[in-house]
């Protein structure tokens, strides 16, 4: 993969088992309930395919496409929706699937952009919190693993749009990337 070089920092099995917990998590929290599950793309597609088939609940699914990277580390601090969901979500159960929260930026503008149609709940399930650059007060309600500086691909999570379909969670060696 050019000249990238990174470190495994969760490998799968890791992943899958953290995955079952939050799904029993979130299926023990929505018992006797319907979710609609709104995945982040691009970043959350993977993890939102196999959490959603661990889930012991019924789900509806929809995604966003937001962007605040551009080609590269840091984000640019705007949020940008190129794509919107295509459900009603008036008086339902919602639950964010996103891959990582960084500056908290994407998740605060999504979540503030969903409250105003009216669901019944909103909640966030996020594979990966990495609290250090964090630029908002934001807490996700389930969270998979949480990181340290570094910058993370693998697992639906890029770098330059390579590396998403790595099967563990990775880290970029020191000096490799920004
Ligand atoms: C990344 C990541 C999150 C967001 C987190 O998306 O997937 O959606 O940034 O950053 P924040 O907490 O600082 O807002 P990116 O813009 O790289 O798009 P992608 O999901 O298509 O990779």
């Amino acid at each position: 993969m050019d000249a990238l070089q990174q470190e495994v920092l969760y490998p799968r099995e890791l992943i899958d088992k953290r995955v079952k917990e939050l799904a029993a998590d979130i299926s023990r929290d929505y018992q006797g309930r319907e979710l609609i599950v709104i995945g982040i793309l691009k970043g959350a597609f993977i993890f939102m395919a196999d959490l959603i088939r661990c889930l012991s609940v019924p789900c509806r699914v929809d995604f966003v496409r937001l962007a605040s990277y551009g080609a590269g580390a840091t984000s640019s601090g705007k949020v940008v929706m190129t794509k919107d969901i295509e459900t009603s979500i008036n008086g339902c159960d919602i639950l964010i699937v996103e891959d990582i929260v960084d500056s908290g930026l994407t998740l605060t503008f999504l979540v503030n952009w969903l409250q105003e149609r009216n669901p019944l709940s909103i909640r966030v399930c996020a594979l990966l919190d990495k609290r250090a650059r964090r630029q908002v007060d934001f807490e996700a309600d389930y969270v998979g693993f949480t990181v340290d500086e570094g910058f993370i691909v693998g697992y639906g999570l890029d770098v330059d749009e390579k590396a998403r379909f790595l099967p563990d969670i990775c880290v970029i060696k020191e000096g490799m990337k920004k």
